[in-house]
């Protein structure tokens, strides 16, 4: 594909595809933005008009006959996410999907093994993966700068929801009944997904608590106050298979700015902390120690790690996600090798997420990967029909690595979560 320019087409026209994802796009050269979609007509002729592309359109299913688009990029809102996903790897489109490509992990696994055998490219919207210094962080670990890393912890949390009149948009969200995942899936993704990767090692075994701090929120679609037994904030620890452990905190309801991660990692000759937090006009810092040292000491991250004209005085928002749809772009023009954060990526945290829901509402440490007979969906998600063929392998790193169900065609049948709260995503009020 060497010389080519991608076509792109963007499924979903709201906030954060405003924001991060189509700025992303038109800063590449390498990519030309065809088509953007979304339900809501004047959404999708506003996006065109702002970002230049030739087509508005309001149905996802154009732009998957569309021979000159390459890629499909979903910016949806959760619960849509599967059903584009499915219908574009179907339709031999290579496929960028906001968190959660499903809620489902066996879900998960149907599209990354579909995508996997179809030779398709995919990509998870795991924006802090492409951070300047997380990235810089991963490639001090794999030189082995920190030595063996023995302790990962990790948080996302701001106060995104602290404040009970800030609207949630979803009805599905209220009611009493089991506490509904919300911030482990919309906060915990990215930062478990960085777990993984800079820890080289998947997770065994996991126990974690959820809680609902405020148990009454307005509710953008009816605009009134209504209960809304949603996890607000949790913690999970965790063994991985290396013999290193975790702890993950997620929140949008602890005081603190956007968007609120930090990652540490402890090895046997150093420690470095990562922090992604908006203050004082720098949205990232990274500083290490090595064992003799009584301070951790800032890094300058050097500038190829940013794209072009961006620093750490830009937004986090589209400095990160510049560096994301670059990574991609590279990926699917082959001029890298590899496919990072793919949908793969996507399942293995996906079943960290359902272990750590299963651990909560069973009170007990849960073993992973998940087999068939853990029900995800039993605690208050509804039913689950499809057999995702696990085979025990969460297919990390690399579509190659797949190996469930790889000849699945057709609708991927939908395991269910009817009931399940939307994942928040990381930026849903400030403008
Ligand atoms: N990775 C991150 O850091 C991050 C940050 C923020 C949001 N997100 C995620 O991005 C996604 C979008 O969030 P948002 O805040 O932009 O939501 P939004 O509601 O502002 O935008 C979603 C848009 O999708 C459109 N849409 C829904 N179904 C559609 C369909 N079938 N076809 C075409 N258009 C459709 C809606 O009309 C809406 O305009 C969510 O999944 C969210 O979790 C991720």
């Amino acid at each position: 594909m060497a010389g080519k320019r991608l076509g792109i087409g963007v499924v979903g026209a709201g906030r954060w595809a405003n924001w991060a994802h189509l700025p992303g796009w038109v800063r590449d050269g390498r990519c030309k933005l065809i088509a953007v979609c979304d339900r809501e007509p004047d959404r999708a002729q506003a996006a065109a008009a702002q970002f230049g592309a030739q087509v508005a359109a309001t149905d996802y299913r154009e732009l998957l006959k569309r021979d000159d688009i390459d890629i499909i990029d979903v910016v949806t809102r959760d619960a849509e996410h599967f059903e584009i996903n499915c219908a574009a790897v179907q339709a031999g489109k290579h496929v960028l999907s906001e968190k959660p490509v499903a809620h489902d992990y066996r879900d998960v696994r149907r599209v990354a093994d579909l995508a996997a055998a179809s030779g398709l490219k995919t990509k998870v919207g795991f924006t802090f993966r492409y951070s300047p210094a997380v990235r810089y962080l991963k490639g001090m670990i794999d030189r082995g700068d920190l030595g063996t890393p023995f302790i990962y912890n990790a948080y996302e949390q701001n106060s995104q929801w602290l404040d009970p009149m800030s609207p949630l948009r979803s009805g599905e969200r209220t009611g009493e009944g089991p506490i509904r995942v919300a911030s482990l899936e919309g906060y915990g993704a990215p930062v478990i997904d960085i777990g993984h990767w800079y820890m080289g090692s998947d997770l065994t075994s996991v126990v974690g608590t959820m809680r609902n701090f405020v148990p009454e929120r307005m509710i953008l679609d009816t605009g009134k106050m209504a209960r809304a037994n949603i996890d607000d904030g949790d913690i999970f620890i965790g063994e991985f298979a290396s013999g290193a452990i975790c702890s993950v905190q997620t929140s949008f309801v602890t005081v603190g700015n956007y968007p609120g991660i930090e990652v540490r990692v402890y090895g046997s000759a150093g420690a470095a902390i990562a922090r992604l937090v908006e203050e004082f006009g720098i949205c990232e810092t990274l500083k290490t120690a090595k064992p003799d040292d009584v301070e951790f000491r800032e890094v300058e991250i050097p500038s190829s790690y940013y794209p072009p004209g961006g620093s750490p005085r830009e937004s986090w928002r589209t400095l990160y996600y510049a560096n994301l749809t670059a990574n991609f772009a590279s990926e699917v023009l082959g001029e890298i090798e590899g496919n990072e954060g793919n949908f793969g990526d996507g399942l293995w945290v996906q079943q960290v997420i359902n272990a750590v829901e299963i651990s909560h509402h069973e009170r007990r440490w849960v073993s992973l990967p998940l087999d068939l007979q853990e029900a995800v969906g039993q605690h208050g998600n509804a039913g689950h029909t499809g057999n995702a063929g696990h085979t025990g392998n969460a297919g990390r790193a690399g579509n190659a690595g797949h190996t469930g169900n790889a000849g699945h065609t057709g609708n991927a049948g939908h395991t269910g979560n009817a009931g399940r709260a939307e994942g928040a995503g990381q930026d849903e009020r400030q403008g």
